[in-house]
């Protein structure tokens, strides 16, 4: 970025106050951010006490080794204990834990004493298989419930569990196993993935060929079909874990002792193995999602639309709601299957109260037009999440008003694999929020946004978001490589010892918080910053339009020129005009030089597997060149489509 600062931000006047009834019954109020302000580390402290310890911790934190965190040092928990066996302890071993749905109709429902009792019997079939504290366990497994049993299952033995999304290919799966020197890897025989059967067993095969660390596979039996088997290596999960005992002891292990690791593949170079420890990693999740998503364990039933393979399944499918004695739902499938009014058919059948999901799929569903959601009783949704990327303010004014029923309070979450838990957002019952602003920091967490050189920018201003202050569910390093944790991280500010998001953010006249997308992203344009997330937010805006993607290509005379990839909301055509109606659109809400020189009306955008776009293969498109790396595309064939479709250079 130029020092330039970003020179335009979308004017948005529009206001949500939290309804009365929801404010007066919150569980997090306004006192929160006086009592973290007033003493940071004693917050924190009062957030830890939510959980259950069986060794105090001596010292809150200890930063002299910067940025090597130590949160409540000397503190010994059980991460899995705190999930399960303490609910039931408490008498609440007959509530509903998962709510599991298939994709093909499917489904079952488990209890916290079931839990307990699979989640024992999985720890101690690891233990039968050598499993030890501290040696990894690599899962690659589709959204069921043993999954969650088996995360579980090596948080409660000690073992980092290191999770690979299931639709990653083998090679992805063996350098994470390689790179983490898993011994045991958990997978599945398959699962269900838009009406047919998704073969997953061949991919975990090829992936742990010739893996030196690996010691056994253990398989679910998921879909029954028949799969190829190492009679020396594999082991049925229904074999072996079921004919274990359901009684398991949990060890107490040190606050700072590994949970998982969990790799990002990043722009460039191999992935990076993130390390997330326990104490300060559970008093995090637990606190954030009791604060913003206003869990009330006896009544709510939540649901987090992320896959378990992304941090958003660990700390808030996982270790964040369990930790809270959440009822939930977990689907395997996909939103269209077997019709596109599926995620409204699950809260209607579940009466789900609480939705988190990606603004990726709230653009999907303005695609495909509010009629579909509509067909549903959605009456029971009482708050909506998003996380992922920013959300455009008109896809949260659609997500408001057709899903939440225009009376839910909608939370923009920003967070990170690498900070563990949500950092910036409204909470529910106390911020007035705008559409579009993911608002402020948590209670007990510091953000900022500076410029080049480590100022930070006053309000109305905008560019690099920082952290400021160390958090407990902060990564506690790169699995095996410090210096890079340090060079990533911790380099470009080094003399604030400020944490480097990696992110363009503005705070608006009031303070409030803005975010831009990647840095990477953001466009010179005749020497103006100009932020991609806000020219697509202005082209969502548009009635027309119900996704846009923007990149900056390389232009002579500007440096570079805005070309936008659009598409349009169900039932509107191409319409002669439309293009130049578009570019008017966006001149009037950002100013001239944001106006778009090239518009493509497209079916689809190239997206990773986890929804975000990838505007690095729309940029080669528009600057006519080959096509880069495709692999961590969710679907390859997106890009033929849109290469085909726009004219050349000449
Ligand atoms: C990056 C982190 C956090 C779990 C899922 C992604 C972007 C995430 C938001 C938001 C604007 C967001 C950022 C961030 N991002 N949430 N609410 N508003 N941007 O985890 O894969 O580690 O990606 O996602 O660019 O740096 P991740």
């Amino acid at each position: 970025m130029s020092n330039e600062a970003l020179s335009n931000l979308l004017h948005e006047e529009r206001r949500f106050a939290p309804p009365a009834e929801f404010a007066a019954a919150a569980n997090v109020t306004a006192e929160a951010y006086a009592a973290a302000e007033a003493d940071r580390l004693a917050f924190w402290e009062t957030q830890a006490r939510r959980l259950h310890w069986a060794e105090p911790w001596t010292e809150t934190l200890d930063w002299s080794d910067a940025p090597f965190a130590k949160w409540f040092v000397g503190g010994k928990l059980n991460v899995a204990y705190n999930c399960v066996d303490r609910h039931v302890e408490a008498g609440h071993g007959e509530q509903v834990a998962i709510h599991f749905e298939g994709e093909p109709g499917d489904s079952r429902s488990i209890t916290y004493a079931e839990l307990q009792r699979e989640v024992s019997k999985a720890a101690n079939a690891l233990t039968s298989l050598g499993v030890v504290a501290g040696d990894r366990v690599a899962i690659y497994m589709p959204m069921i419930p043993e999954t969650v049993v088996a995360m579980l299952a090596c948080a409660r033995i000690g073992a980092p569990h290191s999770v690979v999304f299931a639709a990653f290919a083998p090679d992805a799966l063996r350098s994470r196993i390689d790179d983490a020197g898993a011994k045991v890897l958990i997978t599945a025989d398959g699962y269900n993935r838009r009406g047919s059967v998704a073969n997953l067993k061949p991919n975990a095969d090829a992936g742990v060929e010739g893996a030196e660390t690996l010691e056994k596979v253990l398989v679910v039996r998921r879909t029954g079909h028949e799969v190829p088997w190492n009679a020396e290596r594999d082991v049925w999960w229904h074999e072996l874990v079921d004919a274990q005992s359901d009684q398991h002891t949990p060890e107490a292990f040190d606050a700072e002792h590994p949970l998982f690791i969990l790799y990002t593949s990043g722009t460039t170079g191999k992935p990076k193995g993130i390390l997330h420890t326990s104490g300060g990693y559970l008093t995090q999740a637990s606190y954030t999602h009791h604060a913003v998503f206003d869990l009330k364990p006896d009544t709510d039933v939540y649901w987090c639309t992320a896959d378990v393979g992304w941090v958003t399944g660990h700390s808030y499918i996982v270790y964040g709601p369990l930790s809270n004695r959440v009822t939930q739902v977990l689907y395997e499938g996909t939103p269209d299957t077997p019709h596109q009014g599926r995620f409204w058919e699950n809260v209607q059948k579940y009466k789900i109260s609480l939705l988190y999901t990606a603004p990726t799929a709230i653009r999907t569903f303005m695609k495909w037009g509010e009629s579909i959601p509509a067909k549903f009783d959605l009456s029971s949704l009482r708050l909506l999440g998003s996380v992922g990327e920013p959300i455009n303010p008109e896809a949260w004014i659609w997500y408001r008003e057709f899903i939440g029923g225009g009376r839910c309070p909608i939370v923009d979450t920003w967070w990170q694999t690498e900070t563990g838990s949500i950092m910036i957002s409204p909470l529910p019952g106390v911020t007035e929020t705008k559409p579009g602003s993911a608002m402020t920091p948590l209670p007990g967490i510091s953000a900022n946004v500076v410029e080049q050189d480590g100022t930070v920018v006053p309000n109305g201003g905008g560019g690099f978001l920082v952290l400021d202050k160390p958090w407990p569910s902060m990564l506690r390093g790169i699995w095996g490589d410090p210096q890079r944790y340090k060079d990533t991280y911790w380099s470009r500010f080094a003399e604030q010892g400020y944490y480097f998001a990696g992110d363009g953010a503005k705070k608006d006249e009031d303070g409030h918080l803005w975010l831009l997308g990647r840095v990477d992203d953001i466009m010179l344009v005749s020497g103006h910053n100009i932020s991609t997330t806000e020219v697509e937010s202005a082209l969502v805006s548009h009635p027309k339009v119900a996704e846009a993607a923007v990149v900056g290509a390389k232009d002579e005379i500007t440096g570079q020129r805005i070309v936008a990839f659009v598409i349009l909301r169900g039932g509107n055509a191409e319409d002669e005009g439309l293009d130049d109606e578009l570019k008017a659109h966006v001149s009037k809400a950002l100013g001239p030089i944001a106006k778009p020189k090239q518009i493509q009306f497209v079916a689809e955008l190239p997206k990773t597997r986890s929804g975000k776009i990838m505007r690095r293969l729309l940029k080669d498109v528009a600057e006519d060149r080959a096509i880069g790396d495709t692999t961590t595309l969710a679907d390859s064939t997106v890009m033929d489509l849109i290469a085909s479709k726009l004219p050349h250079a000449a």
